[in-house]
Formats: C-alpha cells, structure tokens, sequence
C-alpha cells in the first residue's frame, strides 16, 4: 500500500521524538541574543526563491531546529509524497483521485498520465478556448442582445470557484485591461445580486457560471436570479447564450440550465475547487489582466513547482514554511496562523488562504480513517497592514496566544505618494521587529522614567508596557507583485499545506467536513415556511424556526 494508504504515525517517529526533546531544551530560547551571538543568522535562515525573498531568521528556532525538523520530512517520506503528487498518484485517497493542479501550469511538451491518458494536451486546448474567448471579448467581437460589445463580467461561483480568482484579479489590478470591468458574485443572500445589479447593463453583461459539480446552491441560485434578471431587463431565452457561459465539469447540468456546448468550459475531478484558478475556473481573472498576463501567472506558479519538487529541503522554501507551522502548532501549541500582507492589492490573500489551509487541513482522520495523532490544520486569519495595527496587532504584542505570523510586503509600489510607501514598508519591518524584539521591564521602566514620572508611576505602568517578545514571523519580500511572482506566492502555499499534510498523514484534497451543513439546511429551509408543524427539531433550531416563522408568517 502506498504511504497515502496507509500513513506513518508521526509521532512515533525518532525525529518527532528528538524535536519534542529539542522543544524543552528551547524552553529559554531567545531571539535576541541568537542574533547577538550569531552575525550570520539572518543570511543562515533566509532563502530566495521564483522571485520571493523568505527570512525566516525571525523564529524560535536553531540550526539544530531546522536540521530536526528537515528529518521529520524526510522520516515521513515528504520527497515520496511531493513525487506522488506530481505523479498523479491518487492522493486523494477517500476519492481516489490525483491532485493534479500543478499540471495546470506545466508548459507545452509535458505528459502527465490519468487512468493511462495524457491529460496535457486537454489542458492546453482549454487553455487555447479561454485565448479564443477572452479575446473575442477584449476585443469586441462577443457582442450581446443589443448587438454592443460586453462591458462587465460576472463571475458566479463561491469557495474555490470565488476565492482564488477574486484575490488574483484583485491583486493584479495594475495588469487589468479597464475596458472590461470583472466583478464576483458568490454569496446566496439577496443583497449581494442587489448591489451588484445596480451596476450592470443586462445588455453589455457576461455572466460566466463558475461551478466543478454545477450543484452548489448558492451558485446555481444565483445564476437563475441572474437570469432572471437578464429577461426582465430586456434580454430574450433566444439571446442567453450571449450571456451565459459556464466552466464545470459537469457539463450534463450545465446545458439543462440553457448554455450553449461550446460555452461550457471544462473542469477535472482531478482538480481541487481551492486549487482550481489555474484552470478555465480562472476565467474572469484572465477577462480582467488579458492570456498572456494569466500564463505568466501559470509560469510563476511553474517555477515554484520546480523548486518544491527538486530543491533540498533545507533550501526548499515550501517545506520549510510547512515545518515551521508545524514546529509551532505541534510543539509551541499555537493554534492560529497569522497572514499579514502589506499591500493594498493583496488585501484578500488571507480570504484565499483561509479556504486552502483550513479546508486542506481542517481534517481529524488520517488517509487510512484512524484518528490523527496530533494537532492538525491552524485557524488562517489576517489582513492588509497597516490597518491590522490598528485593529488587532494589540493582541499580536501582548496577547496570551502564540501566533506566528507570515509578513508579506513588496519593494515597490504600483501607485508611489509621496514617502507613503516607504512607511508602509517601515511598519511592516518594524512589526516584525517588535515581535521579535519585545520589551522588557527594565526597558519600560527607563522609558517612564526618562518621561519624569516619579517612581510610584514608574511602578504602577511598567507592568502595562512590557511587551514579552520573542514571537516568531516570516517576512515574504518580492520586488512588486507581478503575474509571475503572484503564481509563486499562491503556489508556495498550496506546497506548504501539501507538505504540512503529508507529514501529519492526511488527506488535503477531500472536504467530507461540509456535507452535513449542506444536509441539514435542505431539512430547515423546507421547515421555515411550511405550513405544516413537522416533527421537532432540537429546541435551539426549533426555537429559531418559530422566530423566522413568526416573522413571516401571513
Ligand atoms: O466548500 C465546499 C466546496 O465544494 C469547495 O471545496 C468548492 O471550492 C466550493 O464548494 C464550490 O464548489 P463548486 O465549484 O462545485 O461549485
């Protein structure tokens, strides 16, 4: 049986063992005087790579840290794992599927084997559908009912069909071709369409159906509210097809809702919804930044594959960013990771990043059903500096919680005001710093002392301003965000939670977690507005179901 079958304990590994040793032994580590006894940590533990600069000195680790977490990966059989996965092997063990979004991304020439067939001749040609189509909308040649080229595209879908091309198109926005504006619509509630119709000409609008299964409610709801709205504002069944194209794999349900064959563009079951804007899914972004902006996008994404498949794991920066997350939240026992980038543009990542991490590794069994033997995926939460200073950063410095954080920031901006960027990037820095840095008692003390206040003050303060310090952060540097070094960026961490997954043994590629939601939902929609009492449901959802009910009742 191959490792995804039947995975290692983890923690009954030597290295799992030798690292919980090395944890006590850090028990007073400090990153201060690491840095004041060794000249070279920074260059030691920082690492360039398809564009990205990585400092990772920032953290509670030693060299002896890196080297034992280095063999833990490879005591799992992590190379035999990345091998797998860019094999096709079915990692996806409960569906017994391959996880193949990296051959999204793999040039011309390439074979890649699915059941025996080579799938890259496939990719290639949808790749040529997508430049056909997107350029007979840039063009101006797609016209709609009224003869008038589109404007506007609407892309419905929601999780991996929403998150992923809404963060690339929202951070490649100095790439946008500003004739056709791209907008998304994912969430089911009614206001969402409100405040997006508001904007639209049902007559220069092309809504592009974003769906692997075509099942998803809140999709298929929202196209039919949007066709809807398309008839009524003038639009005929007869012209749809101008309005309506689709990406799934489902085609079957595709043409029932009334779009046209050569309309629907093709997804692969061998391909995960949150790993999917590689693929036609990534649609409206190439609408928005044109095909040769989007491949350079792909060849980014190449690149770091590259790199995470033949780099030694000590200079492979996907797999250490996977084993520093899992130095902390499997040794330091922290349960969230902070992403914090520091750009406009990127102000989404984390929304992204949160679906790939938490819906990869929120998981409790290993690939075999026995229960975990350890913790798994952390909470993903963040956002954009320097707004998070001013909203949680507090609890970053002086919390109980330790929380690594990832910083990401480039070099230069796209729109240059006066010394702005400059302070962007100082407070980036210097974040990461204070993390690091803290500030001790005696610190605190100097500091009210030197401001005059007497001595009883001096006491009653300090206590309030030490700040502990010592906390760990990655700092992400790149240039600026181009198409290239944003495929990077995305493709290292969908190979961080890869890696962090085969070392714990579990399945990346399934999400069993979000059926019984979708189960249950059916089951109290059908109770809110029946007439019909129906058997009880507990009394907190029966009791909520009376409220509604009462609401709307007559
Ligand atoms: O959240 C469950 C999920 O299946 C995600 O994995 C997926 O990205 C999303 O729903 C949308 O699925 P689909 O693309 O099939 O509509």
């Amino acid at each position: 049986m191959a490792y995804y079958q039947q995975p290692l304990d983890v923690t009954a590994l030597p290295a799992w063992q030798a690292l919980q040793g090395h944890r006590a032994d850090l028990q007073d580590f400090s990153m201060r005087e690491a840095f004041n006894a060794d000249s070279q940590r920074f260059e030691q533990l920082s690492l360039s790579s398809c564009g990205l600069f990585l400092d990772y000195s920032k953290n509670l680790i030693t060299y002896e840290t890196r080297d034992l977490l280095v063999q833990l990966a490879r005591e799992c059989g992590l190379q035999p794992a990345i091998d797998a996965l860019f094999d096709g092997k079915p990692i996806n063990a409960s569906e017994d599927r391959p996880a193949l979004h990296t051959a999204l991304r793999r040039p011309i020439g390439d074979q890649v084997l699915v059941d025996g067939v080579d799938v890259m001749p496939e990719v290639h040609r949808v790749l040529h559908q997508m430049t056909e189509l997107v350029g007979r909308v840039h063009d101006g040649l797609w016209r709609g009912y009224s003869e008038k080229p589109i404007t506007d595209v609407v892309n419905i879908g929601i999780g991996g069909s929403f998150l992923g091309p809404q963060l690339v198109s929202e951070a490649l926005l100095p790439f946008a071709q500003r004739g056709v504006r791209c907008h998304y619509l994912a969430n089911i509630d009614g206001s969402s369409f409100h405040e997006l119709a508001a904007k639209l000409r049902a007559e220069t609008t092309l809504f592009i159906v974003s769906s692997k299964s075509f099942s998803t409610l809140e999709t298929l709801k929202n196209a039919q509210a949007a066709r809807r709205w398309y008839l009524a504002q003038g639009g005929t069944e007869a012209e749809l097809y101008r309005h309506f194209i689709a990406v799934s794999s489902n085609r079957e349900a595709a043409v029932a809702f009334g779009i046209h064959e050569e309309n629907i563009l093709p997804m692969w079951d061998w391909v995960g919804g949150r790993y999917s804007l590689w693929s036609a899914i990534g649609l409206p972004i190439a609408m928005s930044i044109g095909m040769s902006n989007f491949k350079e996008l792909l060849s980014g994404a190449y690149n770091m594959d590259e790199h995470f498949r033949s780099a030694p794991f000590e200079q492979n920066m996907p797999v250490l960013m996977a084993l520093l997350g899992i130095w902390y939240g499997n040794f330091w026992g922290a349960q969230t990771q902070a992403i914090l980038p520091y750009d406009h543009y990127l102000r989404n990542i984390t929304k992204h990043l949160q679906q790939l991490d938490m819906e990869s590794n929120g998981k409790r069994v290993l690939q075999d059903g026995r229960p975990v033997p350890c913790a798994t995926g952390p909470v993903i939460w963040g956002g954009v500096g320097c707004n998070g200073q001013h909203a949680y950063h507090q609890l970053l410095h002086q919390g109980t919680a330790l929380i690594p954080a990832d910083f990401i920031v480039p070099v230069v901006s796209y729109n240059p005001v006066a010394d702005h960027h400059q302070w962007l990037y100082a407070n980036c820095l210097s974040q990461s710093q204070a993390l690091m840095l803290g500030k001790t008692q005696a610190e605190a003390e100097a500091e009210l002392r030197a401001k005059g206040l007497d001595e009883d003050e001096v006491q009653r303060l300090a206590p309030h301003k030490v700040i502990p310090g010592n906390r760990p952060s990655n700092t992400l540097v790149m240039e600026r965000v181009s198409p290239r070094r944003l495929g990077a960026l995305v493709a290292l961490y969908e190979h961080k939670v890869f890696a962090q997954s085969a070392i714990w043994g579990i399945n990346a590629f399934d999400q069993w977690g979000v059926e019984l939601g979708k189960e249950l939902g059916k089951n109290v929609y059908s109770r809110l507005l029946s007439s019909e009492p129906g058997p009880a449901e507990d009394p907190s959802t029966q009791g909520l179901i009376d409220f509604f009910r009462a609401r709307h009742r007559g």
